[in-house]
């Protein structure tokens, strides 16, 4: 097991530079087995879900060769094996799988995804989609075939603009016969990224980004080269660092639009922001103004940035509310963080910050990946030594953590315990 160790309370100067993007690459990881050819994916972040998924392309003997930064994957012998609970529940993403193998083979074995127990998390939606698409759906326990005599071309509403039944659905209908529309599809930075993928081996999808997706299924798909774009969250995350610890600290490496509903609400807080091209640089002011967000789909405030943000929210003057609206369970770091000296309530789906406060370090937990964020940017903060236990999670989804932290001056290690 691994505990994280934070002295806070110092100053962050330099600039981080800001990795592949997590969603992006758990998606195109998958998506790379549709090509008959090889597929190249490059400004791979080195965290433990691609690791996972590399593992999962193994299991399913296609050939994987990783380089720094890259990973090439040739699925020409690859064997559409059951995915056994013990890889898929490692993460969410996982998923994936379940769209690309289908499209690809017309039959998928594998359990239910893992991933953070921020809610109930379904897959309904995923699966209403192939079945539109005219798969069948069997379900015993953890375990689910889905398969399809073939797969045609179709019309499907979501009831929920999901980010991973888009992409699912994306995936399989690539290969399916005819045409498919998707509406109300998600909008997020990670579909238009899956979808220039599959469009560079000669899919032919058109509305990326918006919410009507258009997909023409095709018979082959080709060699490609793809570059992972920026992780929003990881920016997201180091932004409210910056604001918290940073004299100044710069983001580097980003896309500013794709933050630009927290970068707002920095602004209305009263955070001072340059925001150039491709970064941004954040100074720590003595006085922020209370703001409240309530977490949507994109472009609206992200609810992965809603935890790291809440301790932004506790060193603003007076009553900051957030409301959650994507997940039933994404508060499990609110009473770590109240430990650590936050005035805290929470009723129902909105949590009530009232600050500001001094945190002081004590002994927290990562209950899940953003919450493992939140615990960072508050040890930094906070006066004295914060430790973090369940550090795995937090490993899951930030490159190099302690390093890029280390390079700006702060003082955080990773040990091992028993
Ligand atoms: C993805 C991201 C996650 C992010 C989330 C929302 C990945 C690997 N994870 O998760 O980091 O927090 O988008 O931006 O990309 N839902 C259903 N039925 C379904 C599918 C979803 O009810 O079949 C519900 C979910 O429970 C949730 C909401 O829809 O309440 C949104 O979920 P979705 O957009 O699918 O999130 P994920 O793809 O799981």
């Amino acid at each position: 097991m691994k505990i994280m160790e934070i002295e806070g309370g110092r100053e962050l100067t330099g600039t981080i530079r800001i990795s592949g993007a997590k969603n992006a690459t758990v998606a195109l990881i998958p998506a790379a087995i549709l090509t008959d050819e090889e597929a190249t994916i490059c400004n791979i972040p080195e965290i433990t879900d691609t690791e996972a998924l590399c593992d999962i392309l193994r299991l399913l003997n296609v050939d994987v060769k990783r380089a720094s930064e890259s990973v090439i994957i040739n699925p020409q012998n690859m064997r559409n094996v059951e995915i056994k609970e013990e890889y898929s529940k490692k993460l969410r993403a996982s998923y994936y799988f379940m769209g690309a193998l289908l499209g690809k083979y017309k039959k998928v074995e594998m359990y239910f995804p893992g991933g953070c127990s921020i809610g109930a998390r379904p897959i309904d939606l995923h699966l209403k989609g192939f079945e539109a698409l005219g798969a069948t759906v069997e379900n015993e326990g953890n375990k689910y075939i889905v398969a399809a005599e073939e797969l045609k071309g179709a019309n499907i509403y979501l009831d929920i603009a999901s980010v991973g039944a888009t992409i699912n659905i994306m995936l399989a209908a690539v290969r399916a016969k005819g045409k498919t529309v998707i509406d109300n599809a998600a909008k997020e930075p990670e579909i238009v990224s899956v979808a220039t993928f599959l469009n560079n081996m000669g899919a032919k999808i058109s509305g990326a980004g918006t919410s009507t997706i258009k997909i023409e299924g095709v018979k082959y798909l080709g060699k490609c080269f793809h570059e992972v774009i920026p992780d929003r969250i990881e920016a997201g995350t180091y932004a409210i660092i910056g604001a918290l610890c940073g004299n100044p600290l710069k983001i580097d490496n980003i896309i500013p639009e794709h933050i630009d509903a927290l970068l707002s609400k920095m602004e209305e807080m009263g955070v001072e922001l340059d925001i150039g091209a491709d970064y941004v640089t954040i100074t720590k002011q003595d006085k922020y103004k209370a703001t409240n967000i309530k977490t949507a789909v994109y472009p609206g405030f992200a609810t992965d940035l809603q935890q790291p943000f809440t301790v932004l929210q506790t060193q603003a003057t007076g009553k900051s509310k957030t409301t959650e609206t994507i997940y039933e369970n994404r508060f499990m770091h609110i009473p770590y963080l109240q430990e650590l000296g936050a005035n805290i309530e929470i009723k129902g789906q909105t949590a009530t910050i009232v600050g500001p406060t001094k945190l002081v370090g004590c002994e927290v937990v990562a209950t899940d990946l953003r919450a493992g964020a939140a615990m960072v940017a508050a040890g930094l903060t906070a006066e004295g030594k914060t430790t973090i236990h369940n550090v795995e999670h937090i490993l899951r989804g930030y490159e190099q953590i302690v390093e890029k932290l280390t390079n700006v001056g702060a003082k955080i290690e990773i040990k091992e315990i028993e």
